[in-house]
């Protein structure tokens, strides 16, 4: 079939398709243009229902009044001239009124299943207002933890990345009735946004066309096979050209490859920004070149309805090409059955902070988090401690935990470490709180006497560090990724005390840990945790559950260092241990090639400080018995990759097994590892199982120099391990 037939019996099969055709053609220029419109909700609210009942508007975002949105419904529906319902969209990025973590951290738990049940419920809590959209899940590749948006993304690895936006968009979509529960997904923010220059927002992404294909479109491909609702264009320029006029984007690829049928909305006024990148004149060429492009709704900027109509006139642009946007916009307005069920399902309020919602947003927090350190396995808090310190300005922020993009959840929902242990309200556990300081950002010194105090008559210290929640977050990048304020200097003094310490941090980002490693006995990263992020982080902490969450993204020692990520290239002078000096051990007038020259840095090396995929468990896994089915596949042949795991520790727990390839030589280099499967693993203590993955083709395949995804016949190395360092593998071969 071709494309065109393709596409005939796609929406024949769809009936959607026809009811759009069969509105479309009622259509007026005007009620036509208005459905490209989406405006804030912000804007006069006298404005707006006029607005609406004159058809120019066919989507809010920033509304979650539900009062209002059921007005402006019923104006929609009863007043304008055809009743179309409106598309209420809003930023349901890591649940609703109960927050769940935030999704880097989401990514953490590498538990799909978790991560489609918390989109579920943010759906469902969404409904209750109103909202029948979400501008989510992002799916940015993001490997600089200087962009503050790293926050909101699964992490720096396509494979993870794919999977979680999948479980997202399922959650969210279920069977995408509104009436059930349903809103429809977003993926965002196409494309390579997250490739931002220097990690700094909005900048430029300058990739070549196979790495953009290979890392950064993968996870939207997968997006449009699985059916999101819609796409949203990014406010970066990608080789030279802004996202949302970038027709190579949008049509060549989205468009005429991937046959995407549904609809692209812009960000925030990124079709007018087109004219600060220097990309067009006017708000006139701005929508010119976005309609061109194939963005069929402007979100908050106006220059489809002020200037299309001249543009048909002029005959810069078809009718037709209007029409097609219309035409999709109404399509998911059908298919989400607005046109019966418009407004708020008020049924569904009670659910909102209900148990089952909380429960899972605390089960969600636990998995996230990732034990970094535990000497001497100080942690889980033993009974032995009678007192414990808890310390920091993050223990008790209530706002902060929530993270960013938290627009729904109110601080006076959220459940602290602080009260969390307080509540346990145990006669034999003394707790002495003493923040040190007032917010993550405190520089002073006034607070740190009591908390000094507070260490010295306590067991154990829980130091709770990290940033506020203002801290990252679109256009909340930072240039130091040490803890901001005088955090530093307060475990600096806390660690002259002598008392074993547990760092507790809650941020939005990998931060860089490197020198206070040594002056703590335990780490655990926590994350923004969201609501239930207290609880969560006691439960951990107590042993009550076993932490099981490992990095979605690659913790450097140094910001120097960034980007680092684990499917880097080997370069033709790899660094090893051995095979490279460290700055301070230079002999004084070194010979220029006496060193060895590596790539590397003389002053951190060549390693992460904790690399992808890294996460410790109270219990211990050994991984044995690695083999493969057959050493030698074709590519038609399916064979299977498997290791035992054994839980040799003391205490049940979860494990996230990890499958890692190498294609050896090809047509063009390959990265030294990439991640390829996964599975998240329950063990009793002393349990064990035989883990298995199925490697095809599939598996194995990358975009070549040509830009076809295609296998080469070679030499292939599997890994399965805790992480992506592990050491154990197996080799086969491809054959054709
Ligand atoms: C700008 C952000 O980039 C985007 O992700 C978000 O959905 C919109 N604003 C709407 O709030």
């Amino acid at each position: 079939m071709n494309s065109d037939q393709e596409n005939k019996a796609f929406h024949e099969k769809d009936l959607a398709w026809n009811k759009a055709d069969a509105l479309l053609a009622l259509m007026s220029l005007s009620e036509k243009l208005g459905q490209l419109q989406q405006l804030d909700g912000g804007i006069s609210k006298k404005a707006l229902p006029q607005l609406i009942e004159e058809g120019k508007v066919g989507s809010v975002l920033n509304e979650a009044n539900p009062m209002l949105i059921a007005q402006y419904q019923k104006i929609a529906l009863e007043k304008s001239r055809l009743g179309i319902p409106l598309l209420i969209g809003r930023d349901v990025i890591h649940g609703f009124r109960t927050l769940f973590p935030i999704p880097l951290a989401q990514s953490a738990s590498w538990n799909l299943d978790l991560v489609e049940l918390g989109t579920r419920i943010a759906a469902k809590e969404a409904t209750a207002v109103g909202i029948n959209w979400t501008f989510a899940p992002m799916i940015d590749i993001s490997r600089d933890p200087r962009w503050g948006r790293v926050a909101e993304s699964p992490g720096e690895d396509p494979f993870l990345t794919t999977q979680m936006g999948l479980a997202m968009i399922k959650g969210f979509q279920g069977k995408q009735q509104y009436k059930d529960g349903n809103i429809a997904a977003c993926a965002k923010h196409f494309a390579a946004y997250g490739l931002a220059e220097g990690g700094r927002d909005y900048n430029s992404a300058n990739v070549g066309e196979r790495q953009l294909r290979e890392i950064y479109l993968r996870p939207f491909l997968a997006a449009a096979e699985e059916e999101v609702m819609s796409f949203m264009t990014s406010f970066n320029e990608i080789n030279d050209i802004p996202a949302s006029g970038n027709q190579f984007l949008l049509k060549e690829i989205l468009r005429k490859e991937w046959n995407y049928q549904g609809m692209v909305v812009s960000d925030w006024e990124s079709i007018t920004e087109m004219i600060a990148h220097g990309y067009c004149k006017d708000k006139k060429e701005a929508a010119f070149k976005a309609m061109r492009a194939g963005v069929d709704m402007e979100m908050a900027s106006t220059s489809y309805n002020e200037y299309l109509e001249n543009l048909i006139k002029e005959k810069k642009i078809e009718l037709s090409q209007i029409e097609v946007a219309v035409r999709r916009i109404l399509y998911m307005k059908f298919k989400l059955g607005l046109f019966e069920n418009p407004y708020p399902r008020t049924k569904n309020t009670d659910s909102i902070l209900s148990n089952p919602h909380l429960e899972a947003a605390k089960q969600a927090a636990m998995e996230s988090m990732v034990l970094l350190k535990n000497k001497n396995a100080l942690l889980p808090i033993s009974d032995e401690v009678k007192s414990l310190a808890i310390i920091g300005p993050l223990a008790d922020a209530p706002h902060d935990q929530m993270g960013t993009w938290a627009f729904d959840g109110q601080k006076a929902d959220s459940q602290t470490p602080l009260k969390a242990f307080q509540q346990m309200g145990s006669k034999d556990l003394e707790i002495n709180y003493a923040p040190g300081l007032k917010i993550s950002r405190t520089k002073d010194h006034d607070g740190f006497g009591a908390a000094i105090e507070a260490a010295e008559k306590s067991d154990l210290v829980l130091y709770f560090v990290g940033e506020e929640s203002i801290l990252s977050g679109e256009a909340h990048c930072r240039a130091h990724l040490n803890l901001p304020g005088a955090q530093e200097a307060l475990l600096e003094e806390l660690s002259k005390t002598g008392k074993r310490i547990v760092l507790i941090v809650m941020a939005g980002r990998p931060l860089i840990l490197t020198d206070l490693l040594p002056q703590v006995d335990a780490v655990l990263y926590a994350w923004h945790g969201g609501t239930m992020a207290g609880p969560a982080i006691v439960d951990v902490l107590t042993g009550k559950e076993n932490p099981s969450g490992k990095l979605p993204i690659t913790f450097p020692r140094a910001v120097g260092q960034i980007p680092m990520y684990h499917a880097k290239k080997n370069t033709g002078r790899p660094a090893t241990e051995g095979n490279w000096v460290p700055m301070d051990k230079i002999p004084v007038e070194a010979g220029q090639t006496s060193l060895g020259n590596t790539s590397h840095y003389l002053d951190e090396g060549f390693r992460p400080l904790f690399p992808f995929g890294y996460g410790m468990s109270y219990s211990s896994f050994a991984y044995n018995n690695l083999k493969v089915s057959e050493a030698k596949m074709t590519v038609a042949s399916t064979i299977s990759v498997e290791v035992e795991v054994s839980n040799t520790g003391k205490k049940d727990g979860k494990e996230v097994v990890q499958l890692y390839v190498q294609d050896l030589f090809g047509s063009v280099t390959r990265p030294v590892k990439e991640l390829k499967g996964f599975q998240k693993i329950f063990l009793k203590a002393g349990e064990k199982q035989i883990v298995p993955f199925e490697i095809s083709s599939k598996t194995l395949e990358f975009y070549d120099a040509d830009l076809n995804l295609t296998t080469e016949p070679g030499a292939f190395k599997l890994w399965i391990g805790s992480d992506s360092n592990s050491s154990e593998f197996v080799s086969i071969e491809l054959t054709e």
